[in-house]
């Protein structure tokens, strides 16, 4: 029976579309010698709401759950990621931050890959980062952060001691907070008034054309789209004026936000409402298909899994992402069916993954004895890993995909 929930934009009812079940901590890698009687779960859910069209979880887990000393995400493992916010960085800087003394402020700035750039050009700038660890390597590059969670309060105190800024930005971390309202009154509030505030996020659009289904855990809160962005900023006096569909992390859409009134919104935002409204993308048939296409993936890949298992084929997983926890654990995939994963983070290395431990082992572990198949859980990194695992394929290892549909490769 779907269950019903209070959204956490306008208030109004969101109606459940797709139930994932009982999953982990997406980002809780234990060692093998945890009490795993101890692990924590929850019941993933995504819903729709009937008001401001904004999709979101219909469970909040606790930000300190997540977000903490021992968080493992760090955002510099991936070369063509680096590469990404350098360019990002060097856009603000000739555009939003030309003018004297700039001030930029980002949040959730994690292991400082972006704010490098511009501790490293003076300018001034401040990261928001909760999480302790990767905090701390952003400071070991130079960059000033403040460790705490980014609200209304936080927004407030910036602005007593730095001032206004001229930009915000935040990568991949927008979506991940439920308290919406109190961050955007922030932003609006540490904003000079011809400042802008830039985030970008896995698009919704893109989730439901590929079946990207795995973009949906814990950390993701809510699944953007134009016009539930346009909504929620409104609520907050910011208005959406520009926005840039990006290829990374299989789909994502940079939006800039502005004071209401202070700039002329482009065509590319009214280009981008034209084609929600043709995909469907508020309409709850649409999001009902999309879990039918997720059933397939999961009954597909279980069904290849198992067959391979019988054949004798060695299997194993390629990048301990946290997208991959639910992908694991809709399907049931423990180490019978995948061996083990390999992954570059060393804060991951020698553990296990959330829910259903698959021991995550390094590159060269996976280099030393080459399986029959690899599952690419980083698929959004696909073409990064296969062009520096070429000896893979030269040996005869093929990759096995599950989005937009199951295949190898
Ligand atoms: N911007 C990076 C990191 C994304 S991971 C990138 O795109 O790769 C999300 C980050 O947001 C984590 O480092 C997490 O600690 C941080 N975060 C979570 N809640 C936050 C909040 N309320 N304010 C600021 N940062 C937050
Ligand atoms: P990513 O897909 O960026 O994000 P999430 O965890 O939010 O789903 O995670 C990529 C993971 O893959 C990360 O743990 C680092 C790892 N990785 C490798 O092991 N090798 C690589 O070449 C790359 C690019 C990533």
């Amino acid at each position: 029976m779907p269950t019903t929930s209070k959204c956490r934009i306008c208030g109004d009812q969101v109606t459940e579309f797709f139930d994932f079940g009982r999953q982990p901590l997406s980002d809780a890698f234990h060692k093998p010698e945890f009490d795993f009687g101890k692990e924590f779960f929850f019941r993933l859910a995504v819903g729709l709401c009937e008001g401001c069209t904004m999709v979101q979880l219909m469970e909040e887990v606790p930000q300190d759950h997540m977000f903490h000393e021992d968080y493992p995400y760090f955002s510099s493992g991936s070369a063509y990621m680096r590469e990404h916010f350098e360019n990002l960085a060097k856009r603000l800087l000739a555009t939003e931050l030309a003018g004297d003394d700039p001030f930029v402020v980002e949040l959730g700035c994690n292991d400082g890959v972006m704010l490098k750039v511009m501790a490293e050009s003076g300018v001034r700038h401040l990261g928001v980062e909760p999480s302790g660890g990767v905090a701390d390597v952003a400071a070991a590059k130079g960059v000033r952060v403040r460790k705490s969670f980014f609200d209304e309060a936080t927004a407030g105190e910036i602005a007593a001691e730095d001032g206004r800024a001229d930009a915000i930005y935040a990568a991949n971390t927008l979506c991940h907070i439920p308290y919406m309202g109190s961050v955007l009154n922030g932003v609006r509030a540490l904003l000079k008034p011809t400042g802008v505030f830039v985030f970008e996020d896995p698009y919704l659009g893109d989730i439901v054309a590929r079946t990207s289904f795995d973009q949906i855990y814990d950390e993701h809160f809510f699944f953007f789209t134009a016009r539930s962005v346009s909504e929620m900023a409104r609520r907050s006096g910011l208005e959406l004026v520009d926005v840039e569909r990006l290829t990374v992390h299989g789909g994502e859409v940079r939006y800039t936000l502005a004071p209401a009134g202070q700039r002329t919104p482009s065509e590319a935002v009214a280009e981008l409402l034209r084609r929600e409204e043709e995909a469907g993308l508020a309409d709850p048939s649409t999001l009902v298909a999309f879990g039918r296409k997720v059933e397939k993936i999961r009954d597909d890949l279980t069904g290849l899994l198992r067959r391979l298992k019988d054949e004798g084929k060695k299997v194993v997983a390629y990048g301990a992402t946290a997208k991959s926890a639910t992908v694991t654990n809709l399907c049931g995939i423990g180490p019978e069916l995948v061996a083990s994963v390999c992954d570059t983070t060393p804060a991951k290395q020698g553990r296990v993954t959330p829910g259903t431990h698959i021991p995550v082992v390094t590159p060269e572990t996976f280099a030393a004895d080459y399986p029959d198949y690899a599952l690419l859980f980083a698929w959004n990194h696909a073409d990064e890993i296969m062009a520096k695992e070429q000896a893979f394929r030269a040996a005869g290892g093929k990759w096995i995909l599950y989005v937009p549909d199951v295949h190898v490769v």
